[in-house]
C-alpha cells in the first residue's frame, strides 16, 4: 500500500489538526456506488452538493464539490468492482471519503499525472480516459488523500473548506 498527500498550505495546519482528532461530524451522507453504471453514476456527487447548497454553502464552493465528488464518484464506477462514498459534513468543510473494492492503482504519482489513463475502448468512447479526473479533484480540493496499491481497495479521501460556519455553534465552546 501506498499513500498520497496533498494539502492546500492555507489550510494545512488546520486539516492536519482534523486528521489528528477525526471528530463527529454534524452530518453524514452514504451512498453505495455500483461497478460500470455510468447511468447511475453522478447521483451520489449531485444529492450531496444539492443537500450543500440547501445548507446555504456559497456556489463556488458548491462548484468545486460538485467537481471533485464526481470525478471521484465516476472513477470508482470506472475502474472498481464498486464501492461506497461517505459524505461527512461538518459546520465549515465537507470531509468525502470514497472506498472501493479494487483493483488498485499501481503507482499513484503517476495515475497524479495528467494525462495518465488506463481506461479501456469502451470506457474512452463514452467520453472518459482523459486522464484528467484525479488532477481535477486535486485542484478543486484543500485535502486531497489516497491510500491505494496493485489489486488492493483504494481509499480517497478528500476536504474542502467552505470559507465559513453553515452550520451554528451548539453554545458548546470548543
Ligand atoms: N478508484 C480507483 N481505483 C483504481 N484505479 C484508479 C482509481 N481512480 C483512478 N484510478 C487510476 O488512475 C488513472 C487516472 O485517473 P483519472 O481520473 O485521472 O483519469 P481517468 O479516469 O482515466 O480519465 P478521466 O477521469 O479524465 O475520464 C485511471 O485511469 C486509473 O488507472
Ligand atoms: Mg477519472
Amino acid at each position: 500500500m501506498a499513500d498520497y498527500w496533498y494539502f492546500q498550505p492555507e489550510f494545512e495546519e488546520r486539516t492536519l489538526t482534523f486528521l489528528s482528532q477525526r471528530y463527529e461530524p454534524e452530518d453524514t451522507l452514504v451512498f453505495t456506488i455500483k461497478e460500470r453504471d455510468f447511468i447511475d453514476s453522478g447521483n451520489a456527487s449531485s444529492t450531496i452538493k444539492n443537500y450543500l447548497q440547501k445548507l446555504g454553502v456559497k456556489p463556488e464552493i458548491l462548484r468545486r464539490v460538485a467537481i471533485a465528488a464526481y470525478e471521484a464518484e465516476i472513477n470508482v464506477t470506472a475502474h472498481t468492482r464498486g464501492g461506497k462514498v461517505k459524505a461527512n459534513i461538518h459546520k465549515d468543510f465537507i470531509h468525502l471519503m470514497f472506498s472501493d473494492k479494487g483493483s488498485g492503482i499501481k503507482d499513484i504519482e503517476q495515475s497524479m499525472s495528467p494525462g495518465f489513463s488506463t481506461a479501456d475502448k469502451v470506457m474512452q468512447e463514452m467520453g472518459f480516459g482523459a486522464g484528467l479526473g484525479l488532477p481535477n479533484i486535486k485542484r478543486n480540493s484543500d485535502m486531497l488523500h489516497i491510500m491505494s496499491g496493485e489489486n488492493q481497495p483504494t481509499c480517497l479521501e478528500i476536504i474542502i473548506y467552505f470559507g465559513e460556519k453553515i452550520l451554528p455553534d451548539h453554545g458548546r465552546s470548543k
